[in-house]
């Protein structure tokens, strides 16, 4: 049986490379909802709904367990899908703000970046309140990035352009730690590095496909050598978008596009 990795859009790339990384041996189904995208610019009702037609796709096609590879869609919708789906490992992504203070508890200032929904939200509220010591968190929205990553526009202007028109109000060089609390925003770590002179910049990928890890690990749920013979053929990755599979030659290239992207990052 295959993973599930959902976005959105091909934000989740980032979290499906990582997955691939720790776990080459699985096998993998990536859902990106792009009739959707971007969530952060939906209310809650339709990203509930959207969230929960992706999941029940997957899960018919026979998933084993979801990476919702989305800050978004996890901040709206994983407790609804962990309580529809209660057998099923269900791994979201937050921002990765526990890291960040615990490594800056000593009064630094954090920066979060992450969609308006995410930044908004109760969730990344109760976070930040139940962690929070004497450090400073400031969020922002960036939606424009989600749509630069969709597009494939990766290059230094228009990126740092928009970035620093964003950040127009901050001091940049105040910050002890910049959060990227959107999968899109993983595609443009260069750029914040450049703008953020030797700050950390960090996001929440590698643990949340850690703790898929040990869900599956616990689930009992590794691939077994009768699926990996079974397997032998299949690819290693089969791609949806909103339901339908993607065969498109131009659409695989785009998405290549982000996967090597991510690669020549990390
Ligand atoms: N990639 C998504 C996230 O991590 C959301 C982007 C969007 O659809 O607005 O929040």
């Amino acid at each position: 049986m295959r993973i599930g990795v959902f976005d959105s859009g091909l934000g989740g790339i980032t979290l499906l490379n990582q997955a691939i990384r720790q776990m080459p041996e699985e096998y993998y189904l990536f859902y990106a909802d792009t009739d959707h995208v971007p969530y952060g610019e939906k209310t809650r009702e339709q990203i509930m709904r959207y969230v929960s037609d992706s999941a029940r796709f997957m899960v018919d096609q026979g998933c084993k367990a979801l990476v919702i590879g989305c800050n978004t869609a996890t901040s709206v919708g994983i407790s609804h899908l962990r309580k529809e789906w209660p057998d099923i490992p269900i791994i979201g992504i937050e921002p990765a703000v526990k890291p960040a203070m615990t490594r800056y508890r000593k009064g630094g200032r954090i920066l979060v970046c992450a969609t308006a929904i995410t930044i908004n939200g109760e969730k990344l509220e109760r976070l930040i309140e139940r962690l929070k010591g004497t450090e400073v968190v400031d969020k922002i929205a960036l939606p424009g990035l989600v749509r630069l990553a969709e597009s494939g526009q990766f290059e230094k202007e228009p990126v740092e352009s928009y970035l620093r028109a964003a950040f127009a109000g901050l001091d940049l060089k105040s910050y002890d730690c910049i959060v990227l609390g959107c999968t899109h925003f993983n595609f443009f770590k260069d750029s914040f590095q450049d703008l953020f002179k030797g700050v950390p910049v960090i996001d929440g990928s590698r643990a949340a496909i850690l703790q898929l890890r040990r869900k599956l690990g616990e689930a009992g749920l590794f691939i077994t050598p009768e699926e990996k013979k079974a397997y032998k053929d299949a690819p290693q990755v089969v791609w949806y978008e909103s339901g339908r599979a993607v065969t498109d030659a131009s659409e695989l290239a785009r998405i290549e596009k982000l996967r090597n992207r991510w690669l020549q990052l990390n």
